[in-house]
């Protein structure tokens, strides 16, 4: 079977990874890719936004599946295109992707779904938003309701701060652009985040290892948003009992509500969670898997993920249980000088054996995930934000975290930085 995975960062090469360990000895081809994936199948230098070039590639190249990793093909209609020629696709068509491209849209179907979530409103001018921000005061949240690469949401804990967010999207040098030209105002929540996974054909759902991301920059959860520095699965806080409860009035609601609005989600369904003291609530969805969660999700999943993503295409979801893991999984990520704010890229990555640099053979219970990397004159360097995950994995959390950390500390670039405190949380609540 030949599968096209569409996507060049650490995510795409963790689905490539844990594809490539398929019983079905898949044929893997990718679009664009990074050097990690090119020791897993070819690489074709097309870009996830180029839809024509992709279908002419599935069919040149007699693709018979199609797995997309990011959120931007799927929002802009990738499955719609593809299911037009009559190729497999697995991920929601563009209308159900609306879940993560347009969070006044998302808000809006929790409403009519009785969907728990922060409570909200939607502006598209500045002064009724002020107002708005008056009449509740901070803390509050303030989003962008297009995609925003992850940057959209601003917690600001003081109305000098909100007005300031509220400036940014809606003021006359909006840095947002159409994507914050509707901004969605809502209700600080207090708890705990996790990443839950559904994987659904749009009316059954089996859900994939629980996760928990590191969203800030720095150790403690301190500094700026990134789009995840760090995360470990299973998540603790997720308990059997949660588990449930997500599933019966998040996960199961959310399916049914979008095939009775006639845009049935088919794919990755991603319930970003808020553990607050009423309970679980969405803070997004997203219409793909997570980065970094990914990186630890599907290390650790027993089943053939290939063999899940054919039921969720076909429509068999309903046949399926998933087996709880008996393994841990931790990932690093080790980022560049600056990230998230500017950072040169072209830096020697040295540790990560030259020949085979994805490094399956690093340590025992270690491997490395390319995100941002690239050859220069056959070297290896730098090539983004986020430039590696190492993953460790265990039979607890704790050896899981070990394994990650030793493997970070093969690897050197220059100003690399990483968080020291990955799974810390996890930890504490084992202990307790
Ligand atoms: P989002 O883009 O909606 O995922 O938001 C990014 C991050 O902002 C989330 O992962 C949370 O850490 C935080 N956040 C978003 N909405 C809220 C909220 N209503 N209350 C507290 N924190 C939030
Ligand atoms: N790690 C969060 C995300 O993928 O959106």
């Amino acid at each position: 079977m030949n599968i096209l995975i569409i996507g060049n960062g650490g995510r795409e090469h963790a689905i490539g990874l844990k594809l490539s360990q398929s019983p079905q000895k898949p044929v893997l081809i990718f679009a664009p890719g990074n050097p990690g994936m090119e020791e897993l199948g070819s690489c074709f230098s097309i870009s996830t936004d180029d839809f024509r070039g992709l279908i002419t590639l599935a069919q040149t190249q007699k693709v018979d599946l199609t797995v997309v990793g990011p959120e931007q093909p799927l929002v802009g209609g990738i499955v719609d295109a593809f299911h037009a020629q009559g190729l497999k696709i697995f991920g929601p068509t563009q209308a159900a992707a609306a879940l993560e491209g347009s969070k006044a849209f998302s808000k809006d179907f929790m409403g009519r779904h009785g969907i728990p979530t922060a409570h909200y409103r939607t502006f598209r001018a500045l002064e009724p938003a002020r107002a708005h921000l008056r009449e509740v005061g901070a803390p509050i949240v303030i989003k962008a309701s297009g995609l925003a690469g992850g940057k959209g949401a601003v917690v600001c804990m003081t109305i000098p701060e909100a007005e300031s967010a509220l400036q940014s999207m809606l003021g006359p040098k909006a840095i947002f652009g159409a994507a914050g030209s509707e901004v969605v105002m809502e209700e600080f929540m207090e708890g705990e985040e996790a990443s839950l996974f559904a994987l659904t054909d749009g009316k059954d759902f089996v859900l994939l290892p629980s996760a928990q991301d590191h969203k800030r920059i720095g150790d403690g959860d301190t500094g700026p948003n990134t789009g995840g520095m760090g995360a470990y699965s299973p998540a603790p806080i997720m308990t059997p009992e949660l588990l449930e409860i997500v599933s019966k009035t998040i996960v199961a609601p959310t399916l049914q509500g979008m095939r009775e609005e006639g845009v049935p989600y088919q794919g990755i369904l991603f319930v970003g969670l808020m553990m607050t003291r009423q309970g679980p609530k969405v803070v997004e969805y997203n219409c793909r898997l997570g980065d970094p969660e990914t990186q630890a999700v599907l290390p650790i999943l027993q089943e053939d993920f290939l063999d899940l993503i054919l039921a969720a295409v076909e429509g068999r979801i309903g046949q399926i249980v998933l087996q709880p893991s008996q393994q841990w999984a931790a990932v690093v990520v080790m980022a560049s000088k600056g990230y998230p704010g500017p950072y040169e890229t072209g830096i020697p990555i040295h540790g990560l054996d030259q020949a085979g640099s994805n490094s399956a053979g690093l340590l025992p219970d270690a491997h490395a995930v390319h995100a941002g990397t690239r050859y220069m004159q056959e070297k290896l360097v730098t090539g983004g934000g986020r430039v590696l995950g190492m993953v460790g994995q265990g039979p607890s959390l704790e050896a899981a975290i070990r394994a990650a950390y030793t493997a970070v500390s093969k690897v050197e670039f220059a100003g690399m930085q990483y968080r020291r405190d990955i799974g810390k949380k996890g930890l504490s609540r084992m202990v307790s």
